[in-house]
């Protein structure tokens, strides 16, 4: 069994970034500016907007937190988009989700302009991607692939059971591993809450990319020998022997599915760091778009 090792892959994507502003640096080139805006105070969101500003300090990018109130109304929310989209200093910027309930996520994902969509998640990125044109990938997706490329998984004729049909993760990445290219061609099944009988699709299937939200949801009489096991769940379990008060547990029973499989993600230090990596290498491109 080998690790997937997403802390250590992201680090080395970081390392390429970093390098890449310090030369555009030197030639006086834009330096990445990347904008987070974040709505009311849940935790589990605070916590990624803050390493995703902590990130950008890291490589050399410029970054900008806007913190808003939960009350906020939808419309003063688009007006702070708009906003956003003519400062010619912010090269990309992500909303945080969840939105609270009074706020329409439609119409706010509408507002942003597509060139500075670093999530991917407007309809014209998400369209471009579907039909293999260039485009913003969303990081999560995103992260799954480079795993994918720079671990060498053989994923060509394999049979890929995607679960979960989110548009952030589940839906893009069923559609990306089925597209006609290096790390694609497989066999896609997306599984989903109304989907029947999922332990015979995972028994049959070579590559599971899990993206539910229900700890230790995959067990090690569900996955045959030598599956590639890539996990996306990231979920707060309460645990009073830690400092925080929770610990985060993936979708996968680890410790059992880890001595059958040939490759997997660990959680945390799998897919959750290189998201991070993945949205930072967008903000460059959306940067580098403009020279
Ligand atoms: N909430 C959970 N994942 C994401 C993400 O990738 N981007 C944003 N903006 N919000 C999220």
């Amino acid at each position: 069994m080998k690790i997937l090792d997403g802390r250590k892959l992201s680090n080395i994507i970081k390392e390429e970034i970093k390098k890449e502003v310090s030369k555009r640096s030197s030639k006086k080139k834009k330096i990445p500016h990347l904008a987070a805006v974040l709505v009311g105070n849940d935790g589990a969101s605070l916590t990624y907007v803050g390493s995703k500003v902590r990130s950008c300090k890291q490589i050399g990018f410029l970054s900008t937190l806007i913190h808003l109130k939960s009350d906020i109304t939808e419309k003063k929310l688009i007006s702070e988009l708009d906003k956003l989209n003519q400062n010619p200093s912010i090269d990309g910027y992500i909303v945080q989700l969840p939105l609270p309930n009074h706020i329409n996520e439609e119409r706010v994902l509408l507002a942003v302009d597509p060139r500075k969509d670093v999530d991917g998640f407007h309809p014209t990125n998400f369209g471009r991607m579907v039909l293999e044109l260039p485009s913003f990938i969303p990081a999560t997706p995103f992260g799954i692939i480079e795993i994918i490329k720079r671990y060498k998984i053989e994923t060509s004729g394999k049979n890929c059971l995607v679960i979960g049909r989110s548009n952030i993760v589940g839906r893009p990445i069923s559609i990306l591993m089925s597209q006609k290219v290096s790390y694609g061609n497989a066999t896609v099944t997306l599984a989903h809450s109304r989907t029947k009988n999922l332990k015979e699709l995972t028994l049959k299937s070579d590559i599971i990319i899990s993206a539910l939200g229900i700890p230790e949801f995959l067990k090690v009489d569900m996955v045959k020998e030598k599956v590639v096991v890539i996990d996306v769940g990231i979920t707060r379990v309460s645990d009073k022997n830690n400092s925080k008060g929770y610990i985060i547990k993936g979708d996968v029973d680890y410790v059992n599915v880890s001595k059958k499989a040939s490759y997997i993600t660990p959680v945390p230090g799998g897919v959750g760091p290189m998201t991070i990596a993945m949205l930072l290498q967008n903000t460059l491109l959306a940067c580098k778009r403009k020279d």
